[in-house]
């Protein structure tokens, strides 16, 4: 079956880039902002030890140069073939697997950490349940599941999905939605962290952020548990 991410296999960056024109920045600082909230999570919930890690909606892969020396061994999926098929050219050492959408293809807890970056918002409510329960399955006992989704409450956020021909279909799901699935999956230690509130590169910038990631107002979030 054809799928909506197959048609952007070589223009995925250039149609990200121009919904977020507006903003002045180019991709990469917001793909950078995630990778180092992730690194800090991984510190903070998984220890010294660098992780197994499975990225569930990885599309083309273009979060992953960005995991450089963060993770031990890393497993890509997806729904579009033709993504990953992109993805295998950039990113060579990563395992890219495509699949229906619904059942991950990876035996109970395969990995020590699992996440899915901005994917949420294009599954279909009805499977939200499923998949969380699938992304808390593949994750060994005191693994960590993070989820970076784009936050409803930021009108920058909103104005950023309204120009992205590709979110036509996206459901945008706030925090606090995303947390109570977690709960439901039986995640423990469940917590979320607000950024790119202000989007800028100036390090004091950064640092005021970083004081303000519980504040529900930045253009993303991370919500996370552990298993
Ligand atoms: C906006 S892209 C995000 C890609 C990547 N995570 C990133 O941040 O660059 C959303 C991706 O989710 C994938 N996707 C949609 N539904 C999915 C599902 N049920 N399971 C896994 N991936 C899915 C799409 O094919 C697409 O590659």
């Amino acid at each position: 079956m054809s799928e909506l991410f197959d048609s952007y296999r070589s223009n995925y960056r250039e149609v990200v880039q121009s919904s977020i024109d507006f903003s002045g920045l180019p991709h990469s600082f917001f793909m950078r902002a995630k990778a180092d909230l992730l690194r800090e999570l991984i510190t903070r919930r998984l220890g010294p030890r660098k992780p197994s890690m499975l990225d569930i909606g990885c599309g083309v892969g273009s979060f992953h140069p960005f995991l450089k020396g963060m993770v031990d061994g890393l497993s890509g999926l997806d729904v579009s073939s033709a993504s990953l098929a992109q993805a295998r050219v950039d990113n060579c050492g990563v395992d890219y697997r495509a699949f229906d959408g619904r059942n991950f293809p990876f035996d109970d807890a395969s990995f020590d950490l699992a996440t899915a970056i901005c994917v949420l918002h294009h599954v279909p409510p009805a499977e939200w349940v499923h998949f969380m329960n699938e992304m808390r399955r593949v994750v060994r006992r005191g693994g960590l599941v993070c989820v970076i989704e784009h936050n409803p409450l930021n009108p920058l956020t909103r104005l950023a999905v309204a120009r992205c021909e590709f979110d036509r279909d996206a459901i945008l799901l706030g925090a606090g939605k995303v947390q109570k699935l977690m709960a439901a999956s039986g995640l423990h230690e469940i917590g979320a962290r607000f950024f790119l509130l202000l989007p800028s590169e100036a390090k004091l910038v950064r640092r005021v952020e970083d004081a303000l990631g519980n504040v529900p107002l930045g253009a993303q979030y991370a919500a996370f548990g552990t298993v």
